[in-house]
């Protein structure tokens, strides 16, 4: 599918989808909480991007410190986002922006975060591109991301699954996020497993 087609299409799931999002969400997210936790404690510097902000989960452990622009393409994502902002969780600047065409200019922000995102962005690679760009030189990117396990038996199951998982939650679960974010330009380097390694936190970092 031609990646405009295949964006507004991602776009137009993630608006039917944000009225249940937190319901839908709602039972992993306890075990969520401290992976988030950990993927802010590795946030450096004051400007902070967040891509694929969605409903705000990422809202209150956005450190005390930071000046924090989040980005999502769905506007029914960003709504409640925005209620949560305004019940004063957290100082955030919010924009209805495509991941893969950012409109800030280059070496922006000291550090660029995303949670569960490279799963449904159409262009992952051009997506994480564009994150290089922004980024400042020897910046910091932060994802928290599921992938493809290394399982070979596992991995032939989710490549089966995941056209259901695509129709139903909009995400693939068969990404291979860690190499795109090295086709990307940028350097990664640590990445933690955090659950039967599909669930990874990978820290990379732009070169100076
Ligand atoms: C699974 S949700 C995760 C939301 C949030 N980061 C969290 O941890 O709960 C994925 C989010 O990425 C957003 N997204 C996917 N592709 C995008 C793109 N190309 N540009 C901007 N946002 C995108 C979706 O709208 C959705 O809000």
């Amino acid at each position: 599918m031609d990646i405009n087609k295949a964006t507004e299409a991602a776009r137009r799931r993630y608006d039917r989808i944000a009225p249940l999002y937190d319901i839908m969400v709602g039972l992993v997210e306890k075990r969520f909480r401290k992976w988030r936790q950990m993927m802010w404690s590795k946030v450096e510097g004051r400007h902070i991007l967040e891509v694929g902000v969605g409903t705000g989960k990422n809202l209150p452990y956005y450190p005390s410190h930071a000046e924090v622009v989040a980005v999502d393409f769905s506007g029914g994502m960003l709504k409640r986002a925005r209620s949560l902002a305004a019940r004063g969780k957290a100082s955030v600047s919010l924009r209805q922006m495509d991941i893969q065409k950012l409109e800030f200019e280059d070496n922006a922000f000291d550090t660029v975060a995303a949670s569960f995102v490279f799963c449904s962005v159409p262009d992952p690679v051009r997506g994480l591109m564009e994150i290089e760009r922004v980024c400042k030189p020897g910046g910091k990117v932060v994802l928290l991301e599921h992938v493809i396990s290394a399982n070979p038996v596992l991995a032939w199951l989710m490549n089966l699954v995941n056209p259901v998982a695509v129709w139903f939650g909009g995400e693939n679960i068969n990404r291979r996020t860690a190499d795109n974010v090295r086709k990307s330009g940028l350097v990664v380097e640590r990445v933690t497993d955090l659950a039967g390694g599909i669930v990874k936190l990978i820290e990379a970092r732009k070169k100076r």
